[in-house]
């Protein structure tokens, strides 16, 4: 039987969805910590120590959650993942696909670079610096929303609507992400979140906030929707413009721009989605991270 490890440090339902359809494919999936991994180059032992995987690496993994901490426990974090990608290992994401989502600064550079349509967005250090962008651009007529860099489900993003909220103007350990705010076309507030599996649109619902911010963990509903071609073709160029297995996109339209990526989740949940597509999202990522698994043997030297 194939083994699989679920780095996860909360389970729940995402979780269990996840071991279901490892289990119907002939594969047991365990719940790890990353916390509880090691580097260990020591002779007679894999240079990895995995919580139940002692005497053998798992045939794959499945990333459902990074856990925060220091700038060195993260890094370690992120070093177990790269190294059980170089020994073969299929990680889903693998590291540099979260190193790159996670971190809203990368994010929003290689979309640009890859010409997928972003707001404005400033990532900088200097206090006055940060004032000064956000003073000009309030005085161009624009507002603004200030995101902590390593953020996620709408926490701590401010939006800065008049020169006054610039009292209140917050960095996040010392960084700030400014962005131009986009008034979404139609009524109301809402946004699309695109699931993006190995190149293709899976499903995608659009996402109607109680206030402006969309994130279902903040109480927005969700609707099933069929993205357009366009919305398709941007949603798949940023997955792809951050090289991932699968994403979330967060998608918002301006009337006068049109699409904007807003954000590319690398460990998306699809409670939400799920509730309102006839979709089995986990069968699907487990389909497709089991297709580049080939089962192989690797014990203690
Ligand atoms: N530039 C923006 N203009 C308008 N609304 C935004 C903008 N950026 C974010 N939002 C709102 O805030 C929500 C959360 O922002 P997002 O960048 O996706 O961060 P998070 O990782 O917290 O989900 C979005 O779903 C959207 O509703
Ligand atoms: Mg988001």
């Amino acid at each position: 039987m194939g083994r699989i490890a679920i780095f996860t440090d909360d389970p729940g339902w995402h979780g269990k969805q996840l071991r279901h359809a490892f289990a119907a494919r002939g594969y047991s999936a365990e719940y790890v910590s990353l916390t509880e991994c090691r580097i260990q180059l020591q002779a007679g032992l894999l240079p990895l120590y995995i919580p139940n995987f002692e005497n053998s690496l798992p045939d794959a993994v499945f990333v459902r959650g990074v856990p925060g901490g220091s700038l060195e426990e993260v890094v370690l974090y992120l070093d177990i993942l790269h190294a059980l990608k170089i020994m073969g290992i299929p990680v889903y994401n693998d590291g540099h696909a979260i190193e790159r989502s996670v971190d809203k600064g990368m994010t929003s550079f290689l979309l640009q670079q890859h010409h997928v349509p972003t707001p404005a967005t400033w990532v900088l250090r200097d206090r006055q610096q940060a004032i000064a962008i956000a003073e000009a651009e309030l005085r161009s007529g624009q507002q603004l929303i200030s995101k902590p860099i390593f953020g996620s489900q709408g926490e701590g993003i401010r939006r800065i609507e008049k020169m006054s909220d610039l009292f209140w103007l917050t960095h996040s350990q010392g960084v700030y992400y400014l962005q131009r705010f986009v008034e979404c076309a139609g009524e109301g507030y809402s946004d699309w979140r695109v699931f993006v599996v190995r190149g293709k649109v899976i499903a995608a619902m659009r996402r109607r906030g109680i206030h402006w911010l969309n994130n279902v963990a903040r109480g927005a509903s969700c609707e099933a929707v069929q993205a357009d071609p366009k919305m398709e073709e941007i949603a798949i160029k940023a997955s792809n413009a951050l090289q991932m297995n699968y994403a979330g996109v967060d998608i918002i339209c301006s009337p006068e721009d049109g699409y904007q990526v807003i954000e590319v989740n690398s460990i998306p949940a699809w409670k939400g989605l799920e509730s309102v597509c006839d979709i089995a999202v986990a069968d699907i990522l487990v389909d497709d991270l089991l297709a580049d698994v080939v089962p192989s043997v690797q014990v203690v030297a």
